[in-house]
């Protein structure tokens, strides 16, 4: 069964969503999180998918200006892509981000993800620019 929860980098969980994180996110373009300061992570909301004990997807919500929470980070295990979890862990995010009084999320999709934000209600702000060496755009959802 899955669960949605937050954790903290002060959890063992923590050292899996680094290692998902790697794994997903950072390998395939030959990059590196151990080269990257995570230490404002403490103050930020890391949002898990746990299965059985393993973290299957994660995001981290990060607070911006005003009403604003900035949503990075997303991945789902290679194995559990496409059966809507991304979907599920995004939707509990939002209803997280709504609950806490925040008004919109925006976030920085690789253009290979646009679809899955647009499925969820994300408009595209903007035209493209590069991050982490690949292109990116900014995509907004407002609380409804
Ligand atoms: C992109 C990612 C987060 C999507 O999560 P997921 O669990 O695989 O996606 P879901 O199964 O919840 O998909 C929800 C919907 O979006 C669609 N979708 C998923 N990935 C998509 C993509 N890359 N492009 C277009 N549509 C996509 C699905 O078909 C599904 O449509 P449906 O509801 O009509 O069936 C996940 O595949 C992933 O981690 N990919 C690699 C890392 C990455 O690109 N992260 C995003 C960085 S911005």
């Amino acid at each position: 069964m899955l669960r949605f929860r937050t954790i903290t980098p002060h959890d063992n969980e923590y050292r899996d969503v680094f290692d998902l994180r790697e794994e997903i996110l950072r390998k395939p373009l030959g990059l590196s999180l151990h080269n990257e300061d995570l230490s404002n992570e403490v103050s930020e909301h890391i949002l898990v998918a746990e299965e059985e004990g393993n973290i299957v997807a994660c995001l981290i919500l990060t607070p911006g200006d005003g009403n604003m929470l900035q949503l990075r980070q997303m991945a789902v295990a290679e194995a559990r892509q496409g059966q809507h979890i991304g979907r599920q862990l995004v939707e509990y995010a939002e209803q997280f981000a709504w609950n806490k009084g925040y008004e919109q999320i925006i976030l920085h999709a690789r253009m290979v993800a646009k679809g899955f934000y647009e499925k969820l209600g994300y408009v595209q702000q903007g035209g493209i620019f590069t991050e982490v060496n690949i292109p990116h755009i900014e995509m907004i959802k407002n609380k409804p």
